[in-house]
């Protein structure tokens, strides 16, 4: 049988209710979706990547068909080692898309055979991002109805409280 496999790759740094959004609605496309947490990221991270997987894992519900990793080095070889064919991004606003666009590109430059799949974040989270949760929490705002509760708890941990 042809599984149809996409990797959902990012810094997940933390986990938002906009990925869980995009993870389940690729989930309805997809036969198994890997949900791999950058090793290499250049972002100063707040959570380790073992904290961030925890945390996936966590906050979705038992799934035979998700996958959480981590991968190093060059998505397309990490896509190409898992057998998918599929890489799935979210796209927000206008301003996600040239990031998204350049980094399509290239990775379709690097290898013909994987196509990059962009859903459409709904409109309820499309001001959502790690970076806003992150600083809102850090000031000590709310981010319940942003976060799964677990990513919540990790926050107020991280920020002392
Ligand atoms: O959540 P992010 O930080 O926007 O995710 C970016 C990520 C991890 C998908 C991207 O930086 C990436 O693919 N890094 C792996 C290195 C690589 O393959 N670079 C070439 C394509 S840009």
């Amino acid at each position: 049988m042809n599984r149809k496999i996409a990797v959902y790759p990012g810094s997940f740094d933390p986990l938002t209710f906009g990925h869980l959004d995009i993870i389940n609605r690729a989930m309805t496309i997809f036969d198994e979706v890997i949900i791999a947490v950058t090793r290499n990221s250049k972002k100063d991270p707040l959570f380790t990547v073992e904290e961030r997987v925890g945390l996936i894992k966590a906050a979705m519900k038992e799934n035979s068909r998700a996958k959480v990793d981590t991968f190093e080095g060059l998505l397309i070889d990490y896509v190409h080692a898992n057998k998918a064919k599929v890489i799935i991004r979210g796209l927000r606003a206008i301003s996600d898309f040239e990031y998204e666009l350049q980094m399509a590109q290239i990775n379709r430059n690097i290898a013909k055979d994987v196509e990059t799949v962009f859903l459409m974040t709904s409109v309820f989270y499309s001001f959502l991002s790690s970076s806003v949760v992150k600083e809102v929490s850090s000031l000590n705002g709310p981010v319940d109805g942003l976060v799964p509760p677990i990513v919540k708890k990790a926050l107020d941990a991280k920020f002392g409280r």
